[in-house]
C-alpha cells in the first residue's frame, strides 16, 4: 500500500512513538498524578515530559499553558465554547473544517452570532472582508492555519495582528500545520492554538493539544478529579489541571511526547522542506495530466502537502476506489468534513479526491501515484469520448 492519506492521520508513525506507547503500557501503567509510588511517578513523568516537548516545539514559555485534548476537535470545542457567550459575535473563514463549523452552529443556537469571511477559489482569505465584519460585540475570530481540502495557508500572524488591533481574540486551528510548519505561539500572537497529535505531529490517534495564552480566560468544559486540591468541590483554577479532569490518555500522550521529540530532532524546517518537495512534485505532475482538475494554490506557491483533484468523467469515490483496488494507493474522497471549503472550490456537489502527503512518503511513491492518476484519467477520457 502507498499511504497518501496523511491529512486524515499520519502513517506510519516513527518507531520511537510506537516504543514509547509500548513502554508506557508495560512499564509506566499507573494513573499519572494519582499516586506517590514509583510507577505512578513514572506515569506522571511521561505526561510532564510530553508537555515540555510540545511546549518547546511550539515556543510556549510555560508548559502549563499546554493542555492535552482528545484531538483538534476537542480543543476547538474547548476554545469556542469556553470563550463565547450568548450575545457575542464570532467570525470564521469560509474554508473551515466541521471541527469549527459544528461547534459554532451549536453556539449559534445559543445566541452567538456567527459570520464568515470570504475566501477566493483557491482558499485565500479576504482580509479586508474579515476586518469589515468586526463589530463592537465581536469576541473572536477563528480560522484554520491551512485548509485540509485546498492546502492553502492562511496568514495567521496577520490575522492575529488584525484581531489584536480590534481587541478581538484569535483562535487558530493548526490541525494541518503543527509538526509540519514552524509555529511559535509567542511570536504568532494568537490567543488559543489548537492541534491534533495524530496528523503532522506524528503521534497516536486520540491525542491533541491546545495552547491557551496566559492572558486569556477560557472556561473549562468538564469538571472532575484532577489528582490535586481534592478537598474542594470547585474545579481547580490552576493550569493545566483546570482543563484535564479525569484520567489522561497516558499511552497516547507518551507517544505524542516521543513524536514531539522526534520532530525536534529532525527540525520542523527540514520536515517542512521534505513535505513541500514531495507535494510540489505531485502537484507539478498532476497539473499536466489531461482531464485532471487540481484545486488550491498553483504549483510553486507555499502550501501544506494536501492536494485535491477531480478527474473528468469520473466520480471522486470511483477514483479513490480505482486508486486503491488497481494501484494500492490509499487516498480519501468526498467532502473531507469541510463542506464550506468545497463550496469555495466549487466542488460541494462532486466532492474531490484528496492526496495527503507525509514526511515518510518517497519520490517513488509520488511517481506511482502520478502514473496511476494518468492511467485512470486516460481510461475515463476514452469512456467519455
Ligand atoms: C483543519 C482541520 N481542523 C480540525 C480537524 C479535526 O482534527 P481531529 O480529527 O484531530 O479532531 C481536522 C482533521 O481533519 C482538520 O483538517
Amino acid at each position: 500500500m502507498i499511504y497518501l492519506d496523511n491529512a486524515a492521520t499520519s502513517y506510519p508513525k516513527p518507531p520511537q512513538v510506537i516504543e514509547a506507547v509500548v513502554r508506557c503500557l508495560s512499564e509506566q501503567g499507573a494513573n499519572p498524578g494519582r499516586g506517590a509510588y514509583p510507577m505512578a511517578l513514572a506515569a506522571s513523568r511521561v505526561i510532564f515530559e510530553a508537555r515540555e516537548a510540545i511546549a518547546e516545539l511550539i515556543g510556549a514559555s510555560d508548559a502549563a499553558d499546554v493542555v492535552f485534548t482528545l484531538n483538534a476537535t476537542d480543543g476547538l470545542n474547548l476554545a469556542l465554547k469556553g470563550l463565547l457567550s450568548p450575545g457575542d459575535h464570532a467570525i470564521a473563514s469560509a474554508v473551515e473544517h466541521n471541527a469549527v463549523l459544528r461547534p459554532l452552529s451549536a453556539l449559534a443556537g445559543r445566541g452567538v452570532a456567527v459570520e464568515t469571511a470570504r475566501c477566493a477559489h483557491d482558499g485565500t482569505i479576504d482580509l479586508d472582508h474579515l476586518e469589515a465584519l468586526i463589530r463592537p460585540n465581536t469576541r473572536l475570530i477563528v480560522t484554520l492555519h491551512a485548509s485540509n481540502v485546498l492546502g492553502t495557508l492562511l496568514p495567521a500572524a496577520e490575522i492575529a495582528a488584525l484581531a489584536k488591533r480590534h481587541g478581538v481574540l484569535y483562535v487558530l486551528d493548526a490541525a494541518q500545520t503543527a509538526g509540519s510548519i514552524s509555529l511559535d505561539v509567542g511570536e504568532l500572537g494568537a490567543d488559543v492554538v489548537v492541534f491534533s497529535g495524530h496528523k503532522g505531529m506524528l503521534g497516536p490517534m486520540g491525542t491533541g493539544a491546545a495552547w491557551i495564552s496566559p492572558r486569556v480566560e477560557v472556561r473549562e468544559l468538564r469538571q472532575g478529579g484532577t489528582g490535586g486540591e481534592s478537598e474542594r468541590t470547585e474545579q481547580p483554577s490552576t493550569r493545566p489541571d483546570r482543563y484535564e479532569s479525569g484520567t489522561l490518555n497516558t499511552p497516547g500522550i507518551a507517544g505524542l511526547g516521543a513524536a514531539a521529540r522526534f520532530i525536534l530532532e529532525q527540525g520542523v524546517a527540514a520536515i517542512s522542506e521534505r513535505e513541500a518537495t514531495l507535494a510540489q512534485r505531485l502537484l507539478a505532475g498532476l497539473v499536466s495530466v489531461p482531464g485532471v482538475t487540481v484545486y488550491g494554490p498553483p504549483p510553486g506557491s507555499p502550501r501544506v502537502p494536501v492536494i485535491s483533484i477531480n478527474v473528468a468523467g469520473m466520480d471522486a469515490h470511483e477514483l479513490a476506489f480505482l486508486l486503491d483496488k488497481e494501484h494500492g494507493i490509499a487516498a480519501r474522497s468526498g467532502l473531507h468534513c469541510a463542506p464550506s471549503a468545497h463550496a469555495v472550490a466549487g466542488t460541494l456537489e462532486t466532492g474531490a479526491l484528496r492526496f495527503g502527503v507525509g514526511f515518510f512518503n518517497t519520490e517513488d511513491e509520488i511517481d506511482c501515484a502520478l502514473s496511476a492518476v494518468a492511467a485512470i484519467a486516460e481510461d475515463a477520457g476514452r469512456r467519455i469520448g
